[in-house]
């Protein structure tokens, strides 16, 4: 018989994903960390405390036939940034949970203290509630950002008993807790920002979100690996989860809904930090577009969709004859593996002797594309580095390729062809099919393609 310890009072939680295990493991079988398991008490539900803080005693409930609920008529509120608005789904809703995470300093603070004096400015009751910075560190940033009036709050506080209490006092209709990894409940005895206390903290916070009808905003940290630090059962827990991330070259920041309850995911917002806080980028692709070399081989812009917002960008690729026996790739921007794929198919269903050169391919900007609309961009790029031929200026192109080398149909093209417009472009090459569907506008003309092979008397 094993000697019985006191494992049965602790828990063993990896502290890159949550993954909880009854005994320490060197490697997380669920995100495959090293070393990352650590040691924590078992919560137990139902403790005095952890009644309190959840207000009452439930009373026994019934269900409820679907006929008689109430539609969800209440309004939404405005953050003031119709970017942050339109990630959100449309403004914020009371009584909704949600996370924002993001890398430090990357102006999460300020953004919701933005947020936050725009609510209080259009009337709403807000309260900040940092657990990072002092009040006066806070003022310093608020008068960087500049505050006219309104009923705005603000507690310097890491304990959730008093949060809560104050919660249900005050009942302000947005309250923002920066951040939950410093916020200490006393019913856990592990260290804040442990995942036990991260998600006992989270729990409270969605129940009261609920009973008083608060809209609470979280801000979370991530780790080296992108994801929110400690718990990934954060996610599972809160309505909205949005991450806050820098553009590759850090000359933006991007918002970005990866869960969203009352909304669709995939949107983005697009902000740029300036010397009196965030401020918005209204027009993401001219931004994308600026600096653009002229009569250049191997660049070319496609139209991209995130979410539901078109945004044009400049994909470059760079072919040349590699000097040592193994070809180079270099991707950024976009997966390697598909550009590996992309140059394999345009090996064998186009010719072209790419297996003995280095390919080199780059999102200008530093967009992330993941959408497969860009691999005709990709593939366009490569072929004019590869001939040496510029793509003319004013042409953009978009559409999936597959294994055959035919150029597959993509969705919402003519939102994609409305953006190529707006900024001047004349020449749209897209897929045949997309082509054929589409009314011909005035000022733009467009070239359906079927095949990779036929891109060469297109651009020859
Ligand atoms: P912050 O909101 O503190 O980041 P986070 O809460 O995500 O850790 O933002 C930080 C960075 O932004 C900081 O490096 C300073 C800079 N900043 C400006 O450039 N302009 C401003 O008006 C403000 C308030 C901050
Ligand atoms: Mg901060």
């Amino acid at each position: 018989m094993p000697k019985q310890s006191n494992s049965r009072d602790t828990v063993f939680f990896c502290t890159e994903c949550g993954y909880e295990s009854k005994k320490w493991l060197g490697q997380c079988p669920a995100c495959h960390s090293w070393n990352s398991f650590s040691e924590e008490p078992v919560v137990k539900t139902g403790s005095k405390a952890s009644q309190k803080a959840s207000g009452k005693v439930r009373s026994q409930r019934k269900p409820v036939p679907l006929k008689d609920i109430d539609s969800y008529t209440e309004e939404r509120l405005d953050t003031g940034f119709p970017e942050f608005s339109r990630v959100l789904g449309g403004g914020i809703v009371p009584g909704s949970l949600v996370l924002i995470a993001g890398d430090p300093g990357i102006g999460k603070s300020t953004l919701l203290l933005q947020a936050a004096i725009r609510l209080a400015e259009g009337g709403r009751k807000v309260l900040y509630i940092s657990g990072e910075e002092s009040l006066s560190q806070i003022k310093l940033r608020a008068d960087r950002i500049g505050f006219r009036d309104g009923d705005l709050g603000f507690l310097s506080e890491t304990d959730l008993g008093t949060i809560l209490e104050l919660l249900r006092q005050e009942k302000p209709e947005v309250c923002i807790i920066d951040s939950i990894q410093t916020m200490y409940s006393e019913d856990v005895s592990s260290a804040a920002g442990s995942v036990t206390q991260v998600r006992e903290c989270a729990q409270h916070m969605m129940m009261l979100a609920k009973e008083e009808n608060i809209a609470i905003f979280l801000v979370g940290h991530v780790t080296k690996e992108g994801t929110v630090a400690g718990p990934r059962v954060l996610e599972h827990i809160v309505d909205t989860v949005l991450y806050f991330e820098s553009g590759q070259n850090g000359a933006f920041r991007l918002l970005r809904s990866a869960k969203n309850r009352f909304g669709s995911t995939n949107e983005i917002g697009v902000f740029e930090m300036r010397s009196n806080g965030l401020s918005e980028v209204l027009d993401p692709s001219e931004l994308m577009l600026s600096d653009r070399p002229e009569h250049a081989s191997g660049a070319v812009v496609t139209c991209l969709l995130e979410g539901t917002r078109p945004i044009l960008a400049e994909v470059q690729g760079l072919v040349c004859e590699t000097a040592f026996g193994m070809a180079r790739r270099q991707a950024s921007g976009i997966d390697y593996n598909r550009l590996n794929l992309l140059l394999a198919v345009m090996e064998k269903r186009a010719g072209l002797a790419l297996s003995r050169c280095d390919a080199y391919v780059n999102v200008a900007g530093g967009m992330h594309v993941s959408e497969p609309s860009a691999d005709l961009a990709v593939v366009v790029a490569i072929i004019s580095s590869y001939k040496n031929i510029p793509v003319p200026d004013d042409t953009l192109v978009f559409g999936e390729v597959g294994l055959s080398g035919e150029i597959r149909a993509v969705r919402q093209v003519e939102e994609r062809i409305r953006e190529a417009k707006k900024l001047g472009f004349r020449r749209v090459i897209l897929p045949r099919h997309n082509a054929a569907k589409c009314r011909q506008e005035e000022g733009i003309e467009l070239i359906g393609v079927r095949y990779i092979s036929e891109l060469f008397r297109l651009l020859g």
